[in-house]
């Protein structure tokens, strides 16, 4: 834990003046229609299906008994269910959320049942039959929007046009929002089940997520401003002015002390998010930095411990607790490069990512295939196929990187589920053994329609839902990455137990839930064998030195 004290209590006859910094528990909420922006509310066609299937119906359910919601997400076994977590009734807030959702999301409504429609007429199209015809019949609003086609077994689909969808009323910048809010704690209701109400010291920002005012207010943590010139760069009203001016302090934040020395320095922040840094150059892999300013029992690193320039953010793959538009936007004005997967599918499960960065404002997006290498200094990244853990969908934003980085090399296979390990075998005749192996065990993962339900066009039998789930390797699985790739070092990390994280990941283990026994035995395995192993949790620091400077 880092302490700060904040001992200063804003003097307001003083925000024109350039002294002020955004205190570092202001929490920059990106918002969707009021809900928690994760990657699926960026792209028009699974917003619309999450509106519609996911929204609606939570808002529906909480209409019609709030009190079932209450208990709900008071009971350990249903974290990370369809229920609102309110501290009272907000019945009738809900009810004009949903009424503004009707009126304001019109169109992704009207796109969510044109989608569904069309489902329904490629399923009653005669198997195997020209799919020419059916041109006419597509619903109007999808007309150009949308290519015909078969598998080769005959299963007919549809292609997107994802960017001219993006160009079209089905996107709309006017729902997105930001709200800004001062933390004490790390306890938040689960983020995909609860939208952000009026509250009194939450400060709602009509604003789209491409807004420059948000990189300036960011900076505002490490460089001073006024609250004059922000407030009115952000649009903030005047009757929200006594509360924004609360967001600031004239505490100077702990400087950041860049990493000068001569090896290649790993620290986890957490989940899956490891920042590697030498003294030339910085790599990201899936941010979600942790706020600070308040007591934490967990010793951590956060946004202090980030550098002012971030080479590369690398994104693994397309799962809300990887993707955190709520750490990626503040940093947006540090990031020079963001790697994502290749995915131009047009499938309604996988949307492109390079679109929806692009989309929120950011301009530097490189797209990375498996096997595609990407070179600077003295460090080459590469893709991995990643394998799994998206419920048998055929999703393919998703990648595994190894970066070698002066005589190292990383290998961050995040939740890929080992299914064929024949596989890694095949990447270890290309890349050989590996330094360093970063898995995640999260080997009990939700069923399919927990998040992909909303774009399922028909309900899946509740046995193969719960058969078909989001789920990282067992140990079984696990080590198979050690037995190919022969690591020096194995890290267990992205299990979602952080506290900062547990509003998006909706995990509590105990010691006898199976992805703690699991990754105890593939940790305990990896220590009989002489290699250095350990779950990660909080923070952790490793400085990797050259051979030569251990001989000196
Ligand atoms: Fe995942």
């Amino acid at each position: 834990m880092r302490p700060f004290v904040n001992c200063f209590h804003p003097n307001f006859t003083h925000m024109k003046d350039n002294g002020w910094y955004l205190k570092p528990n202001v929490i920059i909420e990106p918002l969707v229609g009021r809900w928690y922006a994760w990657s699926h509310l960026i792209s028009p066609a699974t917003a619309a299906m999450n509106v519609a299937g996911r929204h609606l119906k939570i808002m529906n359910s909480y209409i019609q008994a709030p009190q079932i919601h209450a208990a709900a997400v008071l009971n350990p076994r249903m974290k990370g269910g369809p229920f609102m977590d309110y501290k009272k009734d907000r019945k009738e807030d809900i009810m004009g959320l949903r009424t503004g959702t009707m009126t304001h999301q019109a169109a992704s409504l009207q796109l969510a049942d044109a989608i569904k429609d069309l489902e329904k007429l490629l399923k009653q199209h005669p198997k195997g039959a020209s799919l020419e015809g059916m041109y006419e019949k597509v619903p109007e609003i999808l007309k150009g929007y949308v290519e015909l086609v078969y598998d080769l077994n005959n299963n007919p689909s549809f292609r997107l046009f994802e960017a001219l969808l993006y160009r079209s009323v089905y996107y709309d910048k006017t729902c997105q929002s930001i709200a800004l809010w001062i933390t004490d704690n790390d306890e938040r209701p689960f983020c995909l089940s609860t939208p952000k109400l009026d509250e009194p010291n939450v400060l709602h920002l009509p604003i789209p997520f491409d807004n420059a005012g948000i990189d300036a207010l960011s900076r505002m943590k490490r460089a001073p401003g006024s609250i004059e010139d922000i407030a009115n760069s952000l649009g903030v009203r005047e009757e929200d002015r006594p509360l924004f001016n609360t967001f600031f302090t004239r505490q100077e934040h702990p400087v950041y002390k860049k990493y000068e020395g001569p090896f290649v320095r790993m620290r986890y922040f957490g989940h899956a998010c490891i920042l590697i840094e030498t003294k030339d150059i910085s790599i990201l892999v899936d941010p979600l930095i942790s706020y600070y300013g308040y007591e934490s029992s967990v010793a951590h690193y956060s946004d202090i411990d980030i550098p002012d320039v971030i080479d590369y953010v690398l994104i693994t793959h397309n799962h809300q607790d990887h993707i955190l538009f709520e750490t990626l936007l503040p940093l947006r004005h540090k990031i020079r490069n963001v790697i994502v997967p290749r995915t131009n599918s047009g499938s309604l499960q996988d949307p492109n990512l390079k679109l929806a960065f692009n989309h929120i404002g950011f301009n530097n997006v490189t797209e990375i295939d498996e096997l595609e290498e990407i070179k600077f200094g003295d460090c080459t990244i590469t893709g991995i196929p990643f394998t799994g853990e998206h419920a048998d969908l055929n999703i393919r934003a998703k990648t595994c990187y190894h970066i070698a980085i002066q005589e190292f090399s990383f290998l961050f296979v995040a939740d890929s589920r080992i299914v064929e390990s024949r596989l890694y075998d095949h990447v270890h005749d290309l890349t050989g053994d590996v330094d360093v192996v970063f898995l995640g065990m999260e080997c009990d993962g939700a069923p399919l329609s927990w998040l992909y339900g909303p774009l399922l066009s028909e309900e899946l039998a509740r046995e193969k839902d719960q058969a078909r789930r989001l789920s990282g390797s067992d140990f079984e699985k696990g080590i198979h990455l050690v037995d190919i790739f022969h690591p020096k070092e194995v890290y267990v990390y992205a299990m979602g137990q952080e506290p900062w994280l547990e509003f998006i990941s909706s995990i509590k283990y105990t010691d006898e839930s199976r992805p703690i026994v699991q990754s105890n035995m593939l940790v305990q395995e990896c220590v009989n064998r002489g290699i250095i192993s350990e779950r990660l949790f909080g923070e952790k620091e490793i400085l990797y030195a050259h051979q030569e400077s251990l001989v000196s």
